[in-house]
């Protein structure tokens, strides 16, 4: 499968998440999570969550997370980033190849307490096929 991330990877970890602005939006939005999220530990799905940026601050507080994303080369810049962590962070965080369409099957159809999906709506043609994926891989009384 053509990587459609891979001359964006470095573009957006070294550029946009690493500015000022998006050092801002990164804690901008996980303080927002935090009060949607059950308390950890809880299990979240990111799905599109690249490099992990908003899956390590996560991780470090205490929830155990799945980064699924298709793109080769964001995830790759996060397992880079990922091997920086302490151990009980690295522990707490992983990473999977698929795309958000395919997240029940490629995580072994486990519910999970809260799945997560920003920033990538936008870039997918059609986007009912992954918003019903979503919603499949969250836990009965899960939250998307
Ligand atoms: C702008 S980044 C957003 C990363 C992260 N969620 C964030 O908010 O910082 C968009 C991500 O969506 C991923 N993506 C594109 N198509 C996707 C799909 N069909 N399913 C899941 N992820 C997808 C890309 O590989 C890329 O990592």
């Amino acid at each position: 499968m053509d990587d459609a991330w891979a001359d964006l990877a470095d573009r957006f970890v070294d550029g946009a998440y690493a500015s000022l602005k998006g050092k801002v939006r990164t804690y901008v939005v996980h303080h927002q999570l935090l009060q949607h999220l059950p308390p950890p530990p809880a299990r979240i799905l990111d799905v599109g969550g690249g490099a992990g940026h908003q899956a390590f601050p996560l991780a470090r507080a205490g929830y155990e997370v799945t980064v699924l994303d298709p793109s080769p080369a964001m995830l790759e810049r996060g397992e880079a980033l990922l091997a920086s962590e302490p151990s009980e962070v690295r522990e707490r965080l992983a990473f999977v190849e698929a795309r958000g369409e395919d997240a029940f099957r490629a995580t072994g159809g486990r519910g999970f307490d809260a799945v997560c999906c920003h920033g990538v709506l936008m870039y997918v043609e059609r986007p009912e096929p992954l918003v019903a994926s979503l919603c499949e891989c969250a836990a009965p009384v899960g939250l998307v």
